[in-house]
């Protein structure tokens, strides 16, 4: 079985429902003509219906509220605390798209960048709240390629005390190669995503992918 196959099947990747609207969405965002004002515009549409799928993976309790007709009504609360985690610099693109939907959440940021002639990644710094070990992480970066960046926070997160059941990867693109080295290495942690491509190149870029997300989203291209 191919690694696409293998990933696209698996229980802990979950695919945003492929709509026409996210179809649209996303061809906007892959086309090289797109400029960088519609580029942000429509990225942060498909951000915002990312993080919402994400929360639906926290856990719920039964709640049950008394509305303005005095009847009882039969709810559900969320359970755990939560907080994001951006990888710098793509990362932060998503972050806004998270407090949209969670007023005042805490958002930790670890700085992971690949070396641009190896694609390997390295640590250069991150600062996380006080009590990460006791919230539920959504985990923020646009592109998943090889791996190595996600795979190298998780382990910080982890460091930090932070249960792995606890950690949803929020992404927008990813290689089959990427994410199917993160389900293995992490066997509870889930993956949410807008779009499953075919391959990284040689340079470690994703196929058909969208180039350079960091860049086109900031503007340094
Ligand atoms: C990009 C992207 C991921 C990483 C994915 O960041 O945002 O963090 O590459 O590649 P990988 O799965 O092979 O590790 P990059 O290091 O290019 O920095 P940027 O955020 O400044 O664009
Ligand atoms: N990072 C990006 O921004 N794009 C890719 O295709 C791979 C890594």
């Amino acid at each position: 079985m191919s690694a696409y196959e293998k990933v696209s099947q698996h229980s802990r990747f979950h695919l945003l429902p492929q709509t026409n609207q996210l179809k649209g969405l996303m061809t906007i965002i892959r086309d090289k003509k797109t400029k960088r004002g519609d580029f942000v515009f429509y990225s942060d549409r498909v951000i915002r219906l990312l993080v919402e799928e994400g929360l639906n993976y926290l856990p719920v309790v039964e709640k049950t509220v008394t509305t303005p007709m005095d009847v009882p009504f039969k709810g559900v609360a969320f359970e755990g605390r939560i907080c994001g985690v951006s990888i710098m610099r793509a990362g932060e693109s998503m972050e806004q798209g998270l407090r949209d939907v969670c007023t005042s959440v805490r958002i930790g940021k670890v700085l992971i960048q690949r070396d641009e002639r190896t694609a390997q990644p390295k640590l250069y710094y991150s600062k996380l709240p006080n009590d990460i070990a006791d919230r539920w992480v959504l985990l923020l970066d646009p592109m998943l390629a090889t791996g190595g960046s996600a795979i190298k926070c998780v382990e910080v997160l982890q460091e930090a005390g932070v249960k792995e059941d606890r950690i949803l990867f929020i992404n927008l693109i990813c290689a089959p190669e990427g994410a199917l080295a993160m389900l293995e290495r992490f066997p509870k942690l889930q993956i949410i995503s807008a779009e499953l491509d075919e391959s990284i190149d040689e340079q470690k870029f994703i196929l058909p992918g969208l180039g350079d997300f960091g860049d086109r989203y900031f503007g340094t291209d």
